[in-house]
């Protein structure tokens, strides 16, 4: 390697733009390359976070080599090749497929896939196997905002792009602190404000989190009581008189049932539920009724909910009753956890979808996928699949006997960790399909396949704005390690479909996947891995586009300019909802409301970023933030470690006291698996009653019980941690 490589972050949602760089003092290649923003990238400009800027000294540790087998989970691992371990994959698919049926089949796959991966995953399984048992992690994450689009704007798709944070006059958060989380977005619409101070900033989070602490507004909010709150911002504006009638009667359903609704919302009745002034509320409200644009931002404080999606509808409800959308610096926009999440969502990488934004559940849909992939009619099921709860339930009761994981860490990261573990070790057959070994779920497989990563493979990722940038390799894959897709395709050749596996580049593979967009919501047929060399490119992006121009320039930058919705006579839908509060609210035995999130430094389970000196150094070890107030209550101090008990499970963990947190509200960082911390896993405690449209479990909340731990572990005495 000699020159630099364009690619894309491999971390979160924002995709920023990366250039990788031989190191200069390495002339053996053993020290990681070095990696700097992309200047030229329009969603990040050249700005990286630290998780951007220190990924590459991630890519040589622990990594997992070759493929390895075992009968039974305790017993040692052996060396395989690989085709030996295909052959005992194939051979157990056959078995299952033959004695039990496609349905006992399941696939947990990523947003860490790149769009490639997902395509083939989806061909293989649906198209192939027939079974829509697909599902991805992205079902804890944004599938609230994916069901929640669908239902008021009749299809997936943030309508909005970055720029709109420069273009705004009032952003509202919630549940997002982006500060941490999405920081390069979230710096973008600060250094504006700070050109422009009388640009609005609100957040709605019961933290005070880094994100809420440069708002002009903090509402800090009740866990669960977000619904209460919006609907009493709608009540007011409608009360002003501030509301959009002519937009309304053009472009939507519904309003004369949104309106009798919001009646019953004055804030004198909402404040004490929502924990919140009245003088609050209002002057939430306020902002918007004095704002010509409003920009409303969200993540998982919103979607990991049982009532994710009638948040999501609730917050789109907003922006219709004012006719905030479809114009530049206003609009609904989700914020992506994962970088392709999005593209994963193109692909049909959750259990109810096709390619192309499609729905297993409609006919039409489904029979163009199988023309398109030249299978049986009939061959797609028009249940949906299960999802990642499902997945575990059918694992207990015997229906799934063969799970196939890749690139997520389910031991970590699902909802009431007990039970998903003694599901897991109760598994006939677990492939598991990652970068690296060990992860906490290593100890559920039966079968290991090393998969190249970031960096060893070419392909695309789409990111919150619908910005597909090209992530090109730089180096080979270490050992034997391969490219998911290139596993799912060789898979699907030994099981007899040669004819649909034929891709020799992942540049074959998204030419066709993108034919399956033609014309849908997220078209992309004008976009290829040629065309992105020049850079990236925002969808939609028909084929008609690509003629010519070559300028790095697509159709769009925003949805719903003209205010047709996706719907079928394209009005939106106003969604009436009454807030149904948490799903585990306290109680006197468990008298406290645990929230989980994520710190600055490190993504997700650790998998990378446990493995970066510089990151496990900011953020050492786990905690539980506790107001001191409370803390004071139950005889705790600063020096004190605390246990944490829920109906599930248990966490002992050092206390952190903080005013950022509400009273009454503790919470807990999710990064921490069994293999960097003992006793404290935030989903140990979590339960997981979900969303009944997203089927997205509420792991932002639970009710736990709090008691002290002495004499306290001193930090340093904590067992060292395994890698
Ligand atoms: Fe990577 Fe997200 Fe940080 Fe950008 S903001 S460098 S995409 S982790
Ligand atoms: Mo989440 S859909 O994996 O951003």
């Amino acid at each position: 390697m000699s020159t630099s490589t364009k690619t894309l972050c491999p971390y979160c949602g924002v995709g920023c733009g990366l250039e990788v760089m031989p190191n200069p003092s390495d002339s053996a290649n053993a020290c990681p390359p070095k990696v700097k923003g992309d200047r030229s990238h329009p969603s990040s400009q050249g700005y990286v976070c630290v998780k951007g800027a220190t990924v590459a000294e991630s890519l040589d540790r622990d990594r997992l080599l070759y493929p390895m087998g075992r009968d039974r989970l305790d017993q040692p691992w052996q060396r395989l090749s690989w085709d030996a371990a295909l052959d005992r994959l194939v051979d157990r698919l056959q078995q299952v497929i033959t004695t039990a049926g496609p349905d006992a089949v399941c696939m947990y796959g990523s947003g860490q896939f790149q769009t490639e991966d997902y395509y083939v995953a989806q061909k293989l399984l649906r198209g192939c196997l027939g079974t829509n048992n697909f599902d991805s992690n992205s079902r804890l994450c944004m599938s609230s905002a994916v069901v929640g689009y669908q239902r008021s704007l009749g299809s997936d798709g943030p309508p909005c792009c970055y720029e709109d944070l420069e273009l705004t006059d009032c952003a509202m958060w919630i549940g997002s602190n982006a500060a941490e989380c999405h920081p390069i977005v979230f710096n973008r619409f600060l250094r504006y404000r700070k050109q422009n101070p009388q640009v609005k900033m609100i957040v709605i989070d019961p933290r005070r989190t880094p994100t809420a602490e440069a708002a002009d507004l903090h509402l800090a909010i009740t866990p669960g009581t977000d619904i209460d709150l919006l609907n009493s911002i709608a009540y007011l504006l409608w009360s002003w008189g501030a509301i959009d009638r002519p937009f309304i009667n053009a472009h939507t359903h519904n309003f004369a049932a949104f309106e009798a609704l919001i009646q019953s919302y004055t804030p004198a009745k909402v404040a004490p539920r929502c924990g919140l002034t009245v003088e609050a509320i209002e002057q939430a409200a306020r902002y918007w009724a004095d704002s010509q644009r409003v920009l409303s931002l969200w993540s998982m404080g919103v979607n990991q909910s049982q009532e994710g999606t009638a948040k999501v509808q609730t917050i789109i409800n907003l922006h219709l009753l004012t006719g905030q959308i479809g114009k530049p610096g206003a609009g609904p926009f989700s914020l992506t956890g994962q970088p392709n999440a999005m593209g994963g969502r193109e692909a049909g990488g959750l259990a109810k979808l096709l390619p192309g934004y499609r729905s297993v559940t409609h006919e039409r849909d489904r029979a163009e996928v199988e023309q398109f992939w030249q299978v049986p009619a009939g061959r797609i099921p028009a249940h949906p699949g299960r999802t990642a709860w499902e997945i575990i339930t059918g694992l207990e009761t015997g229906d799934v006997q063969f799970l196939w994981i890749a690139a997520t860490n389910p031991a970590v990261s699902l909802p009431d960790l007990e039970r998903v573990k003694a599901a897991l070790a109760r598994s006939p057959f677990t492939v598991y399909q990652d970068a690296y070994y060990p992860t906490e779920t290593t100890a559920y497989a039966h079968l290991l396949l090393p998969a190249a990563q970031w960096g060893e493979k070419t392909g695309t990722m789409t990111n919150s704005e619908r910005m597909v940038t090209l992530a090109q390799a730089f180096r080979s894959p270490p050992g034997e390690a391969r490219a998911d897709w290139e596993i799912f395709a060789e898979v699907g050749r030994r099981l007899g479909f040669a004819e649909q596996f034929r891709f020799t580049t992942p540049a074959d593979v998204y030419r066709e996947f993108v034919q399956l967009t033609r014309d849908r919501v997220c078209d992309m047929s004008g976009i290829s891995h040629e065309r992105l060399q020049q850079g990236p490119l925002q969808w939609p992006c028909p084929a008609e586009e690509a003629q010519g121009t070559g300028d790095g320039e697509s159709t769009a930058k925003r949805l719903y300019l003209d205010h047709r919705f996706a719907t079928a006579d394209g009005r939106a839908l106003f969604a009436p909802y009454h807030s149904r509060g948490l799903a585990e609210p306290p109680d006197p035995a468990y008298p406290w409301v645990l929230t989980t999130g994520r710190l600055y430094g490190h993504w997700h389970t650790q998998t990378r970023t446990g493995r970066i000196a510089k990151i496990t150094k900011m953020h050492p070890h786990p905690f539980l933030e506790i107001h001191p107030r409370d803390a004071e209550k139950l005889g705790i101090t600063a020096a004190d470690w605390v246990e944490v008990r829920s109906r599930r499970g248990i966490a002992r963990l050092p206390v952190k006291l903080t005013p950022a947190i509400a009273r009454g509200t503790v919470f807990m960082p999710m990064h921490w698996g069994t293999l960097w911390a003992e006793q404290a896993e935030a989903n140990a405690l979590t339960h997981p009653q979900a969303c009944p449209y997203s089927f997205e479990p509420e792991v932002k909340a639970c009710a736990v019980d709090l008691r002290p731990l002495r004499p306290a572990t001193p930090i340093a005495e904590r067992p060292p941690s395994p890698v």
